[in-house]
């Protein structure tokens, strides 16, 4: 078992990471003096997911003496929206839910930010555990506070600041997780090694496989997400609400959030975008002197390991890639943010990079070929 903590002017709490944990979530409630124990707790999830693990959670949260109620939402981002979030309001208002209450985010990020922001706005803020169900939840979307639920003109656009009193990792639950999105997740994985952590990028290039859990022992994945999990802890509490620093979280994203768009979130998926993103970021850092060509190539193995997209079809519209890169929440002043390697395990923000050396990184995308 790993516990980080994580100390935030505003509330600390910790991240616990243990194989089997969800077992324990009675025990691991029963030792926080904020979770009240003679109100219900109210379990949010997904289909797939309250099937799979919503008994565990129940039973454990019975065997300490908690009552619970739940609410099962539809899966997917796109339900991620002021419509899906009236129905944990609902069921809130049901189980007379009052300011000692908590809600359980139990699933991925997207049911994550949508519990969190429930949570920050229900009788104007009550507690949040989140028991994080995917790689990328458990690396990411689970820590740090970020809640939210998307606008149809743009993802997370409604959102506030809300840290949970608890995070529960069970690696045990990754066997369930779609190889697609282990993969995704390694996207943001390798994002750390590059921007913050050099031992977690050399952890990752020992290991002979990234493209699926079954090639990494327990020992390997446990060592990952306690890598990565502490990176982002480190970055969240020099920089809780994003004031300079956390921004370099965003490694890989601006390019990432506009071919995600113009794939219209179908053609690639979150961590896929950003693996495109960091190619891409990884080649204006090269062009402009940051890190050296051996680094940015380091890094593309990594991506090839994990069998993520190298390159974009030549076929997408580079003007229109430009456009959205323009339009993205990272624009400052009319000016394109981006994130680059200073080496790896060091990052800077920049809105300094000139047009044609983002011209010239798209069209290196085009030709990266996968091996
Ligand atoms: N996912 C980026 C952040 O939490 O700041």
């Amino acid at each position: 078992m790993v516990v980080i903590p994580v100390k935030l002017p505003s509330q600390s709490y910790e991240v616990v990471i243990a194989a089997g944990g969800r077992y324990q979530v009675g025990s691991y409630l029963e030792k926080l003096s904020n979770i009240a124990s003679d109100v219900p707790l109210l379990i949010v999830s997904n289909p797939k997911i309250w099937q799979l693990y919503g008994q565990d959670i129940q039973l454990a949260l019975k065997k300490a003496g908690f009552k619970s109620a739940h609410c099962v939402l539809p899966a997917g981002e796109r339900y991620k929206t002021l419509k899906t979030l009236q129905k944990i309001y609902d069921a809130a208002l049901a189980h007379r839910l009052e300011r000692r209450s908590t809600l359980i985010a139990l699933g991925g990020g997207v049911i994550g930010d949508m519990t969190g922001f429930a949570a920050a706005t229900w009788l104007r803020g009550i507690n949040v555990v989140q028991i994080p169900t995917s790689l990328l939840a458990m690396v990411d979307a689970s820590i740090g506070g970020k809640t939210g639920v998307n606008h149809p003109q743009g993802k997370n656009l409604i959102g506030a600041f809300h840290q949970p009193r608890l995070v529960l990792i069970d690696p045990d639950v990754l066997k369930t997780l779609p190889r697609r999105e282990f993969r995704a997740a390694i996207a943001e994985v390798i994002k750390y090694g590059v921007i913050w952590d050099p031992q977690l990028f050399s952890q990752l290039e020992a290991l002979p496989r990234l493209d699926d859990h079954r090639y990494i022992s327990p020992e390997q994945l446990l060592e990952i997400l306690e890598r990565s999990c502490q990176a982002k802890v480190d970055v969240v509490t020099k920089d809780e609400r994003e004031a300079g620093l956390r921004a370099i979280l965003n490694y890989g994203h601006t390019l990432g959030h506009a071919l995600e768009s113009i794939g219209n979130y179908r053609l690639f998926n979150h961590g896929e975008a950003v693996a495109l993103g960091m190619i891409g970021a990884g080649a204006i850092a090269t062009a402009l002197g940051y890190w050296s060509e051996a680094e940015e190539a380091a890094q593309l193995q990594l991506i090839q390991k994990a069998k993520l997209p190298t390159s974009i079809s030549a076929k997408l519209d580079h003007s229109d890639i430009m456009t959205l890169l323009s339009s993205d929440k990272k624009v400052q002043g009319g000016q394109i943010r981006f994130v680059l390697p200073k080496g790896i395990g060091q990052a800077e923000i920049t809105d300094q990079v000139p047009q044609d050396i983002i011209a010239q990184a798209l069209a290196k995308l085009c030709s990266v070929v996968a091996t």
